[in-house]
This record gives C-alpha cells, sequence and structure tokens, in this order.
C-alpha cells in the first residue's frame, strides 16, 4: 500500500508540475495572501489536511474502503433550502436549481462579479496540417482584455473538408504538443484523445486556463480575477480560479457559438484533475455545454466530500489550493466542519441534469488520493435530478468493476486501468457522446 499511496500522489503531483515550479517570492506573496485571507475571514486557525506521505501521522489520509465513514449524511438533493420536496421538473427549475447555484456561489466556487472583463476574441494565426491523416484547419486565438493584461490562449482544430457544422470537444488544458521541461512523454499508444476526436469528423478546442486566471494564491492579483478586482482584496464570496476557468470556458464557447463551422449545439467540455473539477463546474453552470467528461476530478470535484478516502475539505482549504475557491470555503476547515458544508458533489453534479455526463477516474490502487468511488457515490446521489427532469441518471447500484463503463443513461461512470490519466477512457467517453449526441455510425 505504501508503493501504491506514493504512485498515487506522485502522478496527481505530476500533473500539477506542468506549471513552472513557483519562485520563493511567488510561494510568499501566496503564503501572505492566504494569512490575509484568513485574517479577514477571523479564522484564527485551520486543521491540516490528510498526510498522503506518512501513514503513521494522526492525519494520514485513508485508503482503506472499511473505515471510509460519512462526515454526516448527505444533504437531501430533492428538498429545498425551506424543508419542501422538491417533485416536479418546474420546481427543479425555479426553486431547487436556483438554490443550489447561489450555495455553490456562496459558500464554495464563488460568484462572478459584474466586474467581470469583457473578452475579445483575436485570431493570431492559422495553420493547415494532417491529424490522423485527415485534413484539419487549426485557429489559434487570444481572448484579450485589460489592454492585454489577461490574453487566453485558445487553439479551434476542426476538419478542413466538413461538409456541415461539427460538434466539438473543448479540453481545458495543456495547449498541444506541451510538455515540461525534462519530462518524456511516454511513447505513443494509440491515437491520442485529439486523433480520436478528429477521425469521428468532429473538431476539438485547448483552452489553457492558467492564461485565464493563474494557478496559486500569488495569482489572484493577477487574471481575470485580479482584473475585476482592481486591488482590492477578494471578498468572502469572491470567485477562486475553479469558477474563473468555468467563466473562461465559457467565453471560449461564446467564441466557437460564433463560428458556422461548430455545430454549437454539441459541444463537450473535458478536463483533468483540477481541469476536471474545472470542467464539472463549467457543465453545472452554463447549460450550453451540452455534454461533459470530468476526469480523475476528486475533492472539490465530483467526489463526495464528506466521504473520508483520499484528499479532504482541509487540504483544499491550505494555502496551495485554497485560491481554486471562495474564500468562505475555507470556514469549512475550522472553525466549521466538513459535516456542515450546506452542499456536496452529488448537488454539483445534479446541476448538469439532464444534459448527458461522464465521470472517469483512474484504479483506486494507483489513484486513491481522487477516491473513484467517492464519485460514484456522488453520481448515484446526483440521479434523481435526471430522474425528476424525465431521464435516465445513473443505472446500477453497484460499483462497477474496473474497465467496466457503466453509461446505460446519461450518467455515466467509468474506472479504468490506469493512473491519473484520462488516456484511458476516451474511447469510452466519444462513443457515450456519440450515441447521446444521435452520432451512431452509419446515421
Ligand atoms: C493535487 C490536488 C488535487 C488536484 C491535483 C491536480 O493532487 O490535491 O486536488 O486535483 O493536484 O490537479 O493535479
Amino acid at each position: 500500500m505504501r508503493r501504491a499511496l506514493f504512485l498515487g500522489m506522485a502522478a496527481a503531483l505530476a500533473a500539477a508540475a506542468a506549471a513552472q515550479p513557483p519562485s520563493p517570492e511567488r510561494k510568499a506573496a501566496t503564503e501572505a495572501d492566504y494569512r490575509a485571507t484568513l485574517a479577514r475571514l477571523g479564522i484564527v486557525s485551520v486543521r491540516p489536511g490528510a498526510d498522503g506521505y506518512n501513514r503513521n501521522a494522526p492525519n494520514a489520509v485513508n485508503y482503506d474502503e472499511a473505515k471510509a465513514g460519512m462526515a454526516s449524511p448527505l444533504p437531501e438533493l430533492l428538498r429545498s433550502a425551506g424543508g419542501r420536496p422538491v417533485t416536479s421538473a418546474a420546481a427543479w427549475r425555479r426553486v431547487r436549481r436556483p438554490e443550489l447555484v447561489a450555495l455553490f456561489d456562496h459558500e464554495v466556487y464563488g460568484r462572478v462579479p459584474a466586474t467581470a472583463p469583457k473578452i475579445h476574441w483575436v485570431l493570431a494565426a492559422t495553420d493547415r496540417r494532417a491529424k490522423a491523416g485527415i485534413p484539419v484547419v487549426t485557429d489559434h486565438y487570444r481572448g484579450r482584455a485589460g489592454g492585454g493584461r489577461v490574453a487566453i490562449e485558445l487553439d479551434v482544430t476542426l476538419p478542413a473538408a466538413a461538409r456541415g457544422p461539427v460538434p466539438v470537444v473543448m479540453e481545458l488544458g495543456f495547449p498541444e504538443g506541451f510538455h515540461s521541461p525534462g519530462f518524456n512523454p511516454p511513447p505513443k499508444a494509440g491515437p491520442d484523445w485529439m486523433e480520436q476526436v478528429v477521425a469521428r469528423g468532429w473538431g476539438y478546442a485547448i483552452l489553457v486556463p492558467s492564461t485565464i486566471q493563474p494557478d496559486d494564491g500569488a495569482g489572484l492579483n493577477e487574471g481575470v480575477i485580479g482584473l475585476a478586482s482592481a486591488g482590492r482584496p477578494r471578498a468572502a464570496d469572491a470567485w477562486g480560479a475553479l469558477r474563473a476557468w468555468a467563466w473562461g470556458a465559457s467565453r471560449a464557447l461564446d467564441r466557437l457559438t460564433a463560428d458556422r463551422r461548430v455545430d454549437g449545439s454539441r459541444v463537450a467540455i473535458e478536463g483533468l484533475s483540477r481541469y476536471g473539477k474545472a470542467a464539472l463546474v463549467t457543465m453545472a453552470y452554463d447549460r450550453r455545454f451540452s455534454i461533459g467528461f470530468i476526469g480523475s476530478s476528486g475533492a472539490g470535484g465530483a467526489k463526495l466530500l464528506r466521504r473520508d478516502f483520499g484528499e479532504r475539505v482541509e487540504n483544499l482549504a491550505a494555502s496551495g489550493e485554497y485560491h481554486w475557491f471562495a474564500p468562505n470555503f475555507i470556514r469549512y476547515a475550522g472553525p466549521r466542519r466538513t459535516a456542515d458544508l450546506p452542499v456536496d458533489a452529488h448537488d454539483l453534479i445534479a446541476l448538469a441534469a439532464p444534459r448527458p455526463l461522464f465521470i472517469g477516474a483512474g484504479n483506486v490502487r494507483e489513484d486513491g488520493w481522487v477516491d473513484p468511488r467517492g464519485s460514484f457515490e456522488a453520481a448515484r446521489a446526483a440521479s434523481p435530478a435526471w430522474h425528476l427532469l424525465g431521464a435516465l441518471g445513473l443505472v446500477g447500484e453497484s460499483f462497477p468493476a474496473i474497465g467496466e463503463t457503466r453509461d446505460a443513461g446519461r450518467l455515466a461512470f467509468r474506472e479504468h486501468e490506469g493512473g491519473h490519466t484520462n488516456g484511458p477512457n476516451w474511447p469510452a467517453f466519444l462513443a457515450f457522446a456519440a450515441r447521446m449526441w444521435g452520432l451512431l455510425p452509419g446515421h
């Protein structure tokens, strides 16, 4: 287990390390902002997160299913704040959904301020090449704001010879071909996700989240959050990086839907790890995205926070990750408890209903940190929202075997045989998307 534990952490950290390691000055600026944020909230101390490195620590991470207790029962999905049962699609849309959005805004991801900048998309370059043997055109956009203080990177690759508008899979991730210095990508085994997408006759887009909002506390004075707050400290319910990244995905969708070559009713959003969290937040907030692929998103994403397995609220609320959330969220790591959260991951997933959503993770032995089962349980608990809206949610009660695709409903789950990657789940997701979009082979 020790090795598995180490491997899981290493894989998780590898994705994070793809960004440049922060300089000592930047680290110090993050710590200073964190302390100032705690002071503004009146928080004197926060509890430590799960320790993934030292199994003898009092706060050692739990990877034992038998000890994976729930901090408290889940908040009821279909009961409004006033205590009334939510029994119709109309009540979901008019009462419960807005209520949940308000709770996530205020307590978890933060609110987009009225001062959020307008993004001007500029076409910087276009190139033509072949991908998977198919001629494609790539448009390189920059989404500018604040006189160039923000320049969002978006690359859109479409088949050159399409006969009509094509579906597009948008990834929150790193630019095509990017890998961090010194990292040698493993030899290629089969077509990558972009080749798989193009082979179906679809297009893909890559949006680079760190160009929307930098990924650390020091960066809260920069990016769209910094631009919108104009030097003022973040309000307790102001947006964090996850909400900003999701907002950026919406701005990228504005660009895509203005492109006649794109089928705006068939745009997917996908991401891994922290970008998997952001992809889920995107699906929750922007109903124009027609389907989501949420990969290894873990705590703060599709995993139930109340379930003690892998990463905990206290890790998310520490100085390395608090910037993903509204300042208010830190309060659940002290003085409040996880059990006090008015929402959990099932509520976030339910905000995607009745649209199709595919939730994936690597196998628990290699990537227990993200708690694959915690995502499955969250999806199960979110299913009644699909039913209420007249669709099938997650079908099947039992936890699926590794490699089994549970996709009979519109909420799908798959734990793949690999680690902290979306790689092995791509074929299953794309088959699911094709079916959900009514684009079966031969049609
Ligand atoms: C860390 C973090 C996770 C996050 C991951 C990543 O492991 O604890 O919450 O998802 O980094 O994005 O790589």
